[in-house]
């Protein structure tokens, strides 16, 4: 089993790097079989030779590779972010990675966000008209196919059922955009009808959004179109105690590829200072694992990860005095490497 590592721009290499030993422990004691290749793609190499993603590059993850850990993209000297956009959008869209899960650990418990990753508001379908040399008429379009929403609300639930879970919400905004709206309540009405141990009910996303701060616990299982995904993951990771905690996993389930990245950007405010979390690059790494089928490896890493994360070792968002590379020594102290 063959990872690309994307390590990126800003922190993103930081956390990456500082990551990636715990995996080599791992794999190296357990005998888990991995091999990684570290790939230089972000915005030094976009800025050196105006490419992005290189030609062939969709073939090659596809055929040889089974998973990709990516850092973080963005970098201040790419403003409009255009490097990041043709990597990341890239690879959701040219692998077809339409399932993105973020679980979040809460005081209280977890609760699963899958978003779909593909369509919706992000399909890119949409234009402008000028007016006095700027924009006078601005058109994005939602779009949805039933084959995406059928095999996205199926693979979610068939995981939620498999893992045990009993209930599931989903986000939308039916009242006021219809046409998907009433495609996803069609689809989760009769997808939910083979599973019969589950619960379904559906919630208007700004009336989502006020419970799931106020009471998170309410819900256990989310499945959300892209844009409202997008923003109420976000909110799942105010709730778990910020972004350098939050991982995610952007998966095919025809073709098992995954992509796996914090859920944090390229943080240009701290790069360089070794004040970056890794907490959600390894929990990254734990999903990771996990998604291979490596899962006793995941739930030992997870384990230290957590414990080394009531340490005082923390990095300054969690409010300990530790640098990047001294919570992972923590961590790593942490691993017990009889399993
Ligand atoms: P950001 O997530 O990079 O940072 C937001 C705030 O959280 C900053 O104050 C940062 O210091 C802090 N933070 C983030 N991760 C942290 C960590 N691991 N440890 C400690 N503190 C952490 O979001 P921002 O500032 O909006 O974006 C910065 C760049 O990253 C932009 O170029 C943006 O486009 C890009 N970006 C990339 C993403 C990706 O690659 N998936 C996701 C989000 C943003
Ligand atoms: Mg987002």
């Amino acid at each position: 089993m063959r990872i690309a590592v994307i390590p990126g721009d800003g922190i993103g290499p930081e956390v990456v790097h500082a990551a990636l030993p715990a995996l080599d422990l791992l794999n190296h004691e357990l005998g888990l079989g991995l091999s990684y290749d570290v790939f230089g793609w972000g915005a030094d190499e976009w800025l050196a030779t105006g490419v992005g993603l290189p030609e062939g590059a969709l073939d090659m993850l596809r055929s040889e590779y089974t998973a990709v850990f990516l850092g973080a993209l963005g970098d201040p000297r790419v403003p409009d972010m255009a490097h990041g956009r043709e990597i990341l959008l890239g690879l959701r869209r040219g692998l077809d990675l339409y399932v993105n899960h973020r679980p979040n650990q809460l005081p209280d418990g977890l609760v699963d966000i899958y978003r779909e990753n593909t369509q919706g508001l992000y399909v890119g379908v949409g234009g402008t008209v000028p007016q006095g040399g700027g924009v006078g008429v601005a058109v994005d379009q939602c779009v949805y196919t039933r084959q995406t929403v059928e095999n996205f609300v199926r693979y979610c639930l068939d995981r939620i059922a498999a893992q045990g879970g009993r209930k599931v919400t989903l986000v939308h905004k039916a009242n006021a955009v219809p046409h998907t709206g009433r495609l996803w309540q069609e689809v989760f009405r009769e997808e939910l009808s083979r599973h019969p141990g589950l619960t379904g009910t559906d919630e208007y996303v700004d009336a989502f959004c006020y419970h799931f701060v106020r009471t998170p616990m309410r819900y256990e299982a989310v499945l959300a179109p892209n844009l409202f995904g997008d923003i109420i993951s976000d909110i799942g990771a105010a709730l778990m105690g910020g972004l350098g905690l939050a991982a995610s996993a952007s998966i095919c389930p025809e073709t098992g590829f995954g992509l796996f990245e914090p859920v944090h950007g390229s943080a240009p405010d701290i790069a360089g200072t070794h004040r970056a979390n890794p907490y959600a690059a390894v929990m990254t790494l734990v999903l990771l694992l996990d998604h291979l089928g490596h899962r006793a490896a995941a739930a030992a890493l997870r384990d230290s990860l957590d414990q080394a994360a009531r340490t005082d070792a923390t990095t300054p968002d969690l409010g300990g005095n530790g640098s990047t590379e001294e919570f992972m020594v923590a961590v790593l102290d942490r691993l017990p490497m009889a399993i």
